[in-house]
């Protein structure tokens, strides 16, 4: 298994000069803003959507101008939708720190996220890069839609499996999808651009399955807290197995705690229990290992290179990380 160094390696430049780009983008002469925005700088993500960006790129063609602005404005999008998303999901606590909602309040966040949305279609159009544009809003579509349905579903608690993948395809699988498309494209190789969608897609449902797990785990050290998608009636793929294979008595306490006792840290300690118990951790794990093994066929007749090493070694990372 390779770590997260050796993964980058071939774009270690590429994702040095990325992060200035990242930070002079996000520069306001709105002081508020701009303290903001420093806040959101300080605590950075994984990057991992930057990473796929260049890896895909790498393995097809020569990284350009366009496999820069590209990764800027999908860093970029990924961080308004975060900040959304807390607003969404009532989450105070984001990559280790308090999140914008947390500390400014919701007003602020929803307003933060807008200007860097807004950012994002800009730039885009200060680039004369059309075609990114539409891709990247049609993405920015796919992931309100994808978070509204989900919304739908909590309140009204009838998800299937099916329905659960709609929704992290539209809400996770877009913006990975995206990113790997215009990779391909942004080094001319439009003829596999379908595949590396494909990819990014399946790479992306995987992505979100991980992250469910994670909010099903005791561990702190994700960074941001656990056991809130119950809180939020969230039924995520742990879940929608358990309720589908599980007794009569288990689903009728399950469907309870969420209805009912969804605030109450033990209730919701306890549906935790049911769903390990009942195997749903280990049904999603499973379901995620295979969806990560179809995304790796994708790439068989794609000659190897350092660039496709580091990015199966990329898509791994995925499903193991720890945060
Ligand atoms: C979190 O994405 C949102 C999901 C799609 C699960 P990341 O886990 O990539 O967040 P950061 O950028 O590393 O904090
Ligand atoms: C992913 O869903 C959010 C987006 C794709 C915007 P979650 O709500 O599960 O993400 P986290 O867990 O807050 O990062
Ligand atoms: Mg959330
Ligand atoms: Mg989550």
């Amino acid at each position: 298994m390779m770590n997260v160094n050796e993964i980058l390696a071939p774009i270690e430049k590429e994702m040095l000069e990325f992060e200035l780009k990242f930070q002079a983008n996000m520069k306001s002469k709105v002081a508020l803003l701009d303290k903001i925005t420093h806040y959101i700088i300080k605590r950075k993500g994984k990057q991992v959507r930057p990473m796929f960006l260049f890896l895909t790129a790498k393995m097809l063609g020569e990284i350009n101008e366009k496999t820069y602005q590209a990764a800027t404005l999908v860093e970029l999008l990924h961080t308004a939708t975060l900040v959304h998303d807390d607003v969404v999901d009532d989450a105070n606590e984001r990559r280790g720190f308090f999140s914008v909602n947390a500390l400014w309040k919701n007003k602020v966040a929803v307003l933060v996220g807008d200007f860097m949305l807004s950012k994002v279609l800009l730039l885009s159009v200060e680039n004369k890069n059309y075609r990114l544009l539409e891709i990247i809003s049609k993405a920015v579509q796919d992931m309100s839609e994808g978070e509204l349905l989900q919304i739908e579903k909590a309140r009204k608690l009838d998800i299937t499996e099916e329905i659960y993948f709609e929704i992290i395809r539209q809400k996770t699988g877009s913006l990975i999808a995206t990113v790997c498309e215009v990779a391909a494209a942004s080094v001319d190789r439009e003829d596999i651009s379908a595949d590396m969608q494909k990819f990014g897609e399946l790479v992306g449902l995987a992505f979100q399955i991980k992250d469910d797990i994670f909010d099903y785990g005791t561990e702190n050290d994700i960074g941001k807290p656990t056991g809130l998608d119950i809180r939020e009636r969230k039924m995520t793929l742990p879940l929608i197995h358990t309720l589908s294979v599980c007794s009569k008595e288990v689903k009728r306490e399950l469907i309870y705690i969420v209805k009912n006792k969804n605030e109450d840290t033990k209730f919701v300690k306890r549906a935790v229990e049911l769903v390990i118990q009942s195997g749903g951790i280990k049904y999603a794990t499973e379901k995620m290992n295979s969806i990560i093994q179809e995304a790796l066929a994708l790439l068989k007749d794609i000659p190897n290179s350092e660039a496709k090493k580091s990015l199966i070694g990329l898509v791994n990372y995925t499903i193991t990380r720890t945060k």
